[in-house]
């Protein structure tokens, strides 16, 4: 297989305006209520990622007739709650934990069987913590020793649970809404910590009926999604990138226009600000249900912090180019409470501190955390180990490291950002990818 890497050289300060793709969550979202709603819905700004593709593909194969995505635009004809037809074959998931998690919610209560698998990547990644709680509401998914390849044995009615979430995760809460929706009585949900709600502002946008009081959300089977017209807007982790590397070069200044900027995930902005980054938002408005933002970026001296627990399901992904900045801050960043990071597309914390020992800067990590020296980046070469924030983060290293960074394994950055390459280098920065 050829394999995709990305060599980031120094680049001079950043100008410009740029528009990154849409947001991953509420692309996955908008694709799995308009697949089961009554109607047509169209959606625009579409993230037309690998992983996106990957929902889209599986309600393909449930007989949902899915127009698109042509120039991000995705036209769903919806089959209604009951109508998912039996996938002919094992659903593949691809790199995207959000595909397997949000669908086995869904398929948990269906009639017909159907199994999900995934890359690699995915095969590695927890879930029990759907299957166990999928398993109370009495549904039947058999897991791969906790892991995928899941099997899920249809024609088992659920009843709803009162459940109270043993880890912050949106993923969780989301595919037990989804199998909320068809169990007998209701299904409660109870969160420790704030994390994104697309899910609960995309079931409100399709009119399904949802209760929210404080940290617990509650759903039942009594409710109809009722397609809609969706505008996607940017990803505010696609934008993390750039908001850093502006940071962080000097005599920077960008403008990153239409990003999402839903208070459960703007954490980046709250600790870059910390760090003493300068990060306007301008033009705030609502698209739909979702706050979206244009956001000036200047570039900044910064220093090390500790990084507020409270904000660490508010920045999840963000945390590869956040220890970016950190290498650059003055002083120690320091992060605890973020074992979640050991759980994603690779373990987050191990990359990272691999990655930035090799360009020549101390970090040390925890079982749940790091703690970074700001210091002076050196070139060198870099494994993202195929997760893509990890490729992106180091192709930011590059930028302000003394000579090139080369950073391997770059391919699943089209999973979430397949114009990332493009979209840096309008900005000055000097990325060039390159295929063995
Ligand atoms: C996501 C939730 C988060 C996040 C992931 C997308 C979602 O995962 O890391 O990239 O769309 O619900 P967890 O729920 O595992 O924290």
């Amino acid at each position: 297989m050829t394999q995709v890497n990305f060599i980031s050289n120094p680049a001079q300060s950043l100008q410009g305006e740029i528009v990154v793709p849409g947001d991953k969550s509420i692309s996955h979202r908008s694709i799995i209520f308009g697949a089961i709603a009554k109607g047509t819905t169209t959606i625009t700004g579409f993230l037309d990622g690998e992983d996106c593709l990957a929902t889209l593909k599986a309600f393909k194969a449930m007989g949902v007739k899915i127009e698109g995505p042509t120039a991000q635009k995705v036209v769903i004809h919806g089959v209604g709650k009951y109508g998912l037809l039996k996938p002919a074959d094992v659903i593949d998931c691809g790199n995207s934990g959000t595909s397997m998690r949000l669908l086995a919610g869904l398929l948990a209560p269906q009639l017909f069987d159907s199994a999900l698998s995934g890359d690699e990547s995915l095969q590695k990644r927890p879930m029990e913590r759907i299957s166990n709680p999928l398993t109370q509401m009495g549904a039947n998914i058999v897991t791969t020793q906790g892991r995928p390849p899941l099997t899920i044995h249809g024609g088992h009615s659920l009843t709803g649970i009162t459940y109270e979430m043993p880890i912050d995760s949106a993923q969780v809460k989301s595919c037990l809404l989804l199998a909320g929706m068809y169990a007998k009585g209701k299904t409660t949900i109870i969160e420790k910590g704030v994390t994104r709600d697309h899910t609960e502002q995309m079931l409100s946008t399709f009119s399904y009926p949802l209760k929210i009081s404080g940290n617990s959300i509650t759903i039942s089977s009594d409710g109809e999604c009722l397609a809609t017209d969706i505008n996607v807007p940017g990803d505010i982790s696609s934008a993390a990138f750039f908001i850093v590397a502006a940071t962080i070069i000097p005599d920077s200044e960008i403008i990153i226009k239409n990003v999402g900027i839903n208070p459960t995930r703007t954490g980046i902005i709250q600790i870059l600000r910390q760090m003493g980054a300068k990060i306007t938002v301008k033009n705030k408005r609502l698209s739909g249900k979702e706050l979206v933002a244009d956001l000036l970026v200047q570039s900044a001296p910064l220093v090390g912090i500790e990084i507020p627990t409270e904000l660490v399901s508010l920045a999840i992904d963000e945390f590869p180019v956040i220890f970016i900045a950190a290498a650059c801050a003055k002083g120690q960043t320091r992060l605890h409470g973020a074992k979640e990071l050991r759980a994603k597309e690779s373990d987050r914390i191990g990359t990272m501190v691999e990655g930035l020992l090799i360009l020549g800067i101390e970090a040390e990590g925890f079982d749940d955390g790091v703690l970074i020296e700001g210091g002076v980046l050196q070139g060198g070469t870099v494994d993202s180990y195929n997760d893509h924030r990890i490729a992106m983060a180091f192709a930011i290293a590059g930028a302000v490291a003394g000579s090139p960074v080369t950073i391997k394994n770059c391919a699943n950055v089209a999973t979430s950002f397949p114009t990332f390459v493009k979209t840096a280098n309008k900005l000055n920065l000097a990325i060039e990818e390159f295929r063995k």
